[in-house]
């Protein structure tokens, strides 16, 4: 975590803020994921602001991603939507991943909720479905926190024994029960891919206690964390992974499946934003 990383975040701040100038700061931070984006449809009085604008920003190279970040009202909630994000797969960096979180943190970001499309480890579930990340595991074999800790942004040593906030799930379950959105809770685990998992790596990850996996949001957590900031996560199902009957997910499938749990995803998160 050297200076350069954290001037660079500085530098993005001072141009979102100078662009802002007398709008409402936002106070929830949304990451959309693959199959995601129609979320961003419901946001209000949008300012779109693509990450090629934004001084530092790394430009987002997944076609599924628009890149671009948008700020405006969703509910009674000022929002930023960060539609688009950076992954290890991509060949950026832990730091280049998570500067989108560090970004929105120090704009005033307070609460971040990041949805994901993750394929189910749970024979369980169905496709198509949502879940609500209780807890996760990282294991990308990396780590944003790496190197010298940036003081004024965390503690060297984060607690991570409660990451996803009590009470903003409890408001995520009634909001979904009022919304007849059927939700899942489990353990989301956190890989580097982008290849997809063998039917022996499916066992493991199982066998860890995972419930989904994907291949982002654990190191925007552990970021948004490390800055003191509240976090509530979801995946989109868009794929159920069996050990002993392994299907191929192509990523038509996994964005399809994803853009059918969005719809019910909108709505919990939109009934989040409320009870806020
Ligand atoms: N594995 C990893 N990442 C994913 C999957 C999967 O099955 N589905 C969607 N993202």
């Amino acid at each position: 975590m050297d200076a350069d990383h954290m001037q660079a975040v500085a530098g993005a701040v001072a141009y979102l803020e100078k662009l802002l100038a007398g709008d409402p700061r936002p106070r929830v931070g949304l990451t959309l994921g693959t199959g995601l984006g129609q979320l961003a449809g419901r946001i209000q009085q949008p300012r779109r602001v693509p990450y090629r604008d934004i001084p530092g920003l790394p430009v987002s190279t997944v076609q599924s991603h628009a890149g671009e970040l948008i700020f405006g009202r969703l509910g009674s909630c000022q929002v930023a939507a960060l539609a688009g994000r950076f992954h290890l797969y991509e060949g950026y960096t832990p730091r280049q991943v998570t500067m989108p979180v560090r970004v929105l943190a120090e704009l005033g970001v307070e609460i971040f909720i990041f949805c994901n499309a993750a394929g189910g480890l749970d024979p369980a579930m169905e496709p198509g479905r949502v879940m609500m990340i209780r807890d996760h595991i990282n294991f990308t074999g990396c780590n944003p926190l790496t190197g010298p800790n940036p003081d004024q942004w965390g503690e060297r040593f984060p607690d991570f024994s409660q990451a996803y906030d009590p009470g903003l799930m409890e408001l995520a379950r009634q909001a979904a029960a009022e919304n007849q959105v059927p939700l899942y809770e489990g353990v989301y685990v956190g890989v580097p891919g982008p290849s997809m998992e063998t039917p022996a790596e499916t066992a493991m990850l199982r066998g860890f206690g995972a419930d989904a996996v994907g291949m982002s949001t654990v190191l925007e957590v552990i970021a948004a964390r490390h800055h003191g900031r509240k976090v509530l996560g979801f995946s989109a199902i868009s794929n159920v992974n069996r050990p002993e009957a392994m299907e191929p997910a192509p990523l038509e499938l996994v964005i399809a499946n994803a853009q059918k749990a969005g719809a019910g995803l909108g709505a919990v998160i939109q009934g989040v934003l409320q009870k806020l």
